[in-house]
C-alpha cells in the first residue's frame, strides 16, 4: 500500500521552515487506517506483544486499534497533570525547551512484553522517554512501531538496540 498518498504535507507548520507530515487523511480513510493497523498488529503479534504503550496524543490513535486487534491492553504515556494516581515520570529535551511524560505505576507489569507505538518519530526524544518509563516499571520493550519516521533527524541513533517497524520514511 502506498500510504504516502494519504499524508498531507504542510509547509511552515507549526513554525516557518518545518514541513509537517499530517496523518489526518490516512486516519479518515477507513480501509487505509485498517491496513496500517493490521500491518503494525502483525509486527506486534510476531514479537509476542502483551501490552501496547503509546504517548499522548497521536500515539493513542495508532496504538489503541492495534491493542484491540491483538486483544491486549493499552497503557498511555501522558503529559503533565493528566494521571490521577501514583506515577513515574521522565523529563526530556525538545528542539526548544523540555517536556515531561508520565505513566501510572501499575500501567505495565514487571516482565510484560511491551510494544511502544506512535504516529511519527522525529528526534526520537518522545520514544526514548517512553521506553525509559516502560523499563522503569519493569516492562520489556520488545519493539517500536510508527507510521512515519523522519530519517533526517536520526532518531534511531537515540534508541539503538531496539527493533523498529515503520510504514513510511521521509
Ligand atoms: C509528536 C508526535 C510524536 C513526537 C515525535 O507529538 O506525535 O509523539 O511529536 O517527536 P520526537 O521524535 O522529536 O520526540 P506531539 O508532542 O506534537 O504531541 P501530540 O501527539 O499530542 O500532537
Ligand atoms: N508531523 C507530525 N508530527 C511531528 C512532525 C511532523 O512533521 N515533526 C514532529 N512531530
Amino acid at each position: 500500500m502506498d500510504y504516502k498518498q494519504y499524508v498531507a504535507n504542510v509547509p511552515d507548520f507549526p513554525e516557518p521552515g518545518v514541513l509537517f507530515r499530517d496523518i489526518s487523511p490516512l486516519m479518515a480513510n477507513g480501509p487505509v487506517y485498517s491496513a496500517a493497523t493490521d500491518e503494525i498488529a502483525d509486527y506486534a503479534q510476531k514479537l509476542g506483544t502483551e501490552m501496547i504503550v503509546g504517548p499522548e496524543a497521536r500515539g493513542f490513535i495508532v496504538g489503541c486499534p492495534v491493542a484491540y486487534k491483538l486483544g491486549v491492553g493499552f497503557s498511555p504515556a501522558r503529559k503533565k497533570g493528566k494521571l490521577p494516581r501514583e506515577t513515574v515520570s521522565v523529563t526530556y529535551d525538545l528542539e526548544y525547551g523540555q517536556a515531561s511524560l508520565y505513566m501510572q505505576k501499575d500501567a505495565v507489569q514487571p516482565g510484560q512484553k511491551v510494544l511502544v507505538v506512535d504516529d511519527l518519530m522525529a528526534t526520537g526524544g518522545t520514544l526514548a522517554a517512553t521506553i525509559k518509563l516502560v523499563e522503569e516499571l519493569g516492562g520489556i520493550v520488545v519493539g517500536t512501531a510508527f507510521l512515519i519516521e523522519l530519517t533526517d533527524l536520526h532518531g534511531r541513533d537515540k534508541i539503538k538496540g531496539y527493533d523498529m517497524f515503520t510504514l513510511m520514511q521521509y
